[in-house]
């Protein structure tokens, strides 16, 4: 079943949308929240802001695998096959009927930041940002039509900082300042969240045009209709759509801003001066925290998912693949099965080379669980030597909102934490009619709310 916008989605969440009444401040209370409840996996929508009457904030959309299974319409079980099967489908855009978003229109907003509830989220942030606007633009070159999350510093007024650090929007505004021309942008806050995914899909610089991937991944086109200001098409379906220009040749600091790599991070960026700010009556502000569950779960499909279906075509014996939490993406976790020794250095030197962003990756064999962090431990502390088992590449690329890649170049590193031969190396277990009487008795126990 396919979501027709984000309130369709939280319509059908039920027991996985946790409703907050207390009054919480956009200035650092929203974001604590959110961040406190991630673990619960579900989305939080909070109901009474402080100094914006009857807006509503919704986070932690993703917080879960089971939340990005319901955004894409599939079981757990079947995430990461449904993510890879859709994304290689496309379903083109189609003419909105009615655009919900355009129902209020603030044309020269004097004073976004009275208009919407920008979220402060970290102790050092220099100003509220935007995390989860899907930015759109178009290569004034060739007329393709791009988009990606990119992240915005509130300015004051009409102005707010960009972070353009990946193609292809970063190369939309080269090929727009060549001309000394301004680029059109608009910005969708509040998508369903299969749109969210589709917008950081790797697409590479010249890939296809991932308004068609968010089509396949919602299971239905997305509706377009004409921006008010801007020369794009937008998400008729929207909580909010901001548009403007990024202004040629200018660049201002920018930061410090709580990254998803759970540092902070400054920098020089261009600058986008807001000409509409549009929005549904009762629109609901979305909150993506920076270094949270919500991040994990984007990174987790539209980048690790991706590498995964990339190794299993250029190596055999790959079982799974999954980004470790909280890293951003640097560090990630691969499960063999009856894979020789070689061919696991192999594998490693494949995923460090085939994804720009991960550092550090470590193979199991697959009766090691790669989503949970004490299994994955235990394989390193008992299968792992490192003069044996350590590979380094050194001299490699290194990615820009890594504070520890100096001058952007970096090194990487793999552990092959596979098992050696010999019953010495089997994980102990219980036979499995005692376990599985185990989960029988221990559901029961739940059932009644005794404690266990
Ligand atoms: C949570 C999140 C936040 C992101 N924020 C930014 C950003 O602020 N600036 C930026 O240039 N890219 C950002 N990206 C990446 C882009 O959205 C990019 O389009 C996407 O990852 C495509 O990857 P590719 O460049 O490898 O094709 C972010 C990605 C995620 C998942």
């Amino acid at each position: 079943m396919a979501y027709p916008d984000l309130r369709g989605f939280l319509d059908d969440l039920g027991g996985d949308l946790i409703r907050v009444a207390a009054p919480l401040s956009p200035r650092f209370e929203v974001a604590a929240l959110l961040a406190e409840v991630q673990a619960s996996g579900r989305a939080v929508i909070c109901e009474n802001i402080n100094g914006y009457p009857g807006r509503r904030i919704v986070g932690n959309m993703l917080a879960s695998r089971r939340l990005a299974a319901r955004a894409l319409g599939t079981t757990e079980g079947r995430l990461v096959e449904t993510y890879v099967e859709r994304s290689a489908r496309r379903v083109p855009p189609v003419p909105a009927k009615d655009a919900p978003v355009q129902a209020v229109v603030h044309r020269q907003p004097a004073d976004v930041g009275a208009l919407l509830p920008l979220l402060t989220h970290y102790e050092k942030d220099a100003a509220p940002f935007l995390t989860c606007g899907m930015v759109l633009a178009r290569d004034p070159a060739t007329g393709q039509r791009g988009m990606g999350i990119h992240r915005m510093m509130y300015k004051g007024g009409n102005r707010f900082g960009i972070l353009l650090a990946n193609p292809p929007l970063s190369q939309f505004l080269a090929n727009a300042e060549a001309s000394g021309k301004p680029l059109d942008v608009a910005v969708a806050l509040g998508v369903d969240p299969a749109m969210l995914i589709a917008a950081v899909v790797k697409t590479g610089p010249l890939g296809p045009d991932k308004m068609d991937i968010a089509g396949s991944l919602r299971g239905a086109p997305v509706e377009l209709v004409r921006g008010l200001t801007v020369d794009l098409e937008v998400p008729a379906r929207a909580e909010v759509v901001l548009e403007g220009r990024v202004l040629p040749g200018v660049r201002e600091p920018e930061g410090p801003f709580g990254e998803n790599t759970g540092c902070y991070f400054s920098n020089t960026s261009p600058v986008v001066e807001l000409s509409a700010v549009c929005h549904r009556r009762d629109f609901i502000f979305p909150a993506l925290v920076p270094w949270t569950a919500d991040v994990d779960t984007l990174l987790s499909l539209a980048g690790g998912a991706e590498l995964l279906g990339q190794l299993k075509g250029l190596a055999r014996g790959i079982v799974d693949f999954e980004l470790v939490p909280g890293t951003s993406s640097f560090a990630g976790v691969i499960a063999v099965r009856d894979c020789p020794r070689h061919e696991v250095r192999r594998i490693i030197q494949l995923a460090l080379v085939l994804d720009k962003r991960l550092k550090s990756v470590t193979v199991v064999d697959d009766d090691v669980d790669i989503r949970n962090p004490r299994e994955v431990a235990w394989a390193l502390a008992t299968r792992f030597q490192a003069t044996r088992d350590l590979i380094v590449l050194d001299g490699m690329e290194g990615y820009v909102i890594d504070p520890s890649s100096a001058g952007g170049s970096g090194s990487k590193m793999g552990f092959d934490a596979t098992r050696g031969s010999g019953p010495e190396f089997d994980k102990i277990a219980m036979p499995s009619e005692a376990i599985a009487m185990a989960r029988l008795v221990a559901a029961d126990l739940f059932q009644q709310g005794k404690q266990v």
